[in-house]
């Protein structure tokens, strides 16, 4: 989908997601050591403005301006600071290294996945991380129709060559319709 249908999506309702972070995101970032955050992908902002709560210093960069608009909304609400950006990820580049790249359902097709990642490595602090949550192929349960925009454990993991990955799985995620996939990736610059 292109900006302008994720424009419009995130016109239709209140919140397309929760106000909660995504259970992943949590249950690998909770007790990091706050640093700067890029949060690609970032829609209404719900990992970002969570992060922001960690005291983690966030840019959310989507290429809709209406989600991004709702994230400053929340952010707001939750009386934390939230730098966003406007922009196609793919042309995208962080002015300075940061320690945390997160892709949360980012859904770009398999070599745009592969182009974005080899970048995101180079992005990172010695130390940083980047974490990627998305709808694995082998997934039947809600995420896009389309399969050719969710993950692989092994394009991930072969993208992000050259970190040490540490977390390679792909998880099981309880929604109302049932057990949905996600391919889970957290690797590391050392
Ligand atoms: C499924 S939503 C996920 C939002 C958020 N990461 C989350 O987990 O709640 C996907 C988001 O990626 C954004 N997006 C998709 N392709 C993009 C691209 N090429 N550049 C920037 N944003 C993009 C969409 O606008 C949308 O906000």
């Amino acid at each position: 989908m292109d900006a302008e249908g994720w424009d419009e999506r995130y016109a239709d309702s209140e919140l397309v997601w929760s106000g909660e972070p995504n259970v992943f995101v949590a249950a690998h970032l909770t007790g990091r050591t706050p640093g700067a955050a890029l949060d690609l992908g970032a829609g209404e902002g719900r990992n970002a403005v969570w992060l922001a709560l960690q005291g983690w210093d966030v840019t959310a960069v989507d290429f809709s301006a209406v989600g991004l608009e709702k994230a400053r909304r929340m952010a707001f609400d939750a009386e934390v600071e939230l730098a966003t950006v406007v922009s196609d990820v793919e042309t995208y580049t962080p002015v300075t290294q940061v320690d945390l790249v997160l892709l949360s359902y980012l859904q770009i097709p398999d070599e745009h996945q592969r182009r974005l990642l080899r970048r995101v490595r180079e992005w990172l602090q010695p130390g940083g991380i980047v974490l990627v949550v998305a709808h694995d192929k082998s997934n039947t349960v809600g995420g896009p129709p389309d399969p050719g925009v969710c993950y692989t454990l092994d394009q991930t993991v072969q993208a992000l060559e050259g970190l040490r990955v540490e977390v390679a799985e792909v998880a099981q995620r309880q929604t109302p319709a049932g057990v949905a996939l996600d391919t889970v990736v957290l690797a590391v610059r050392d």
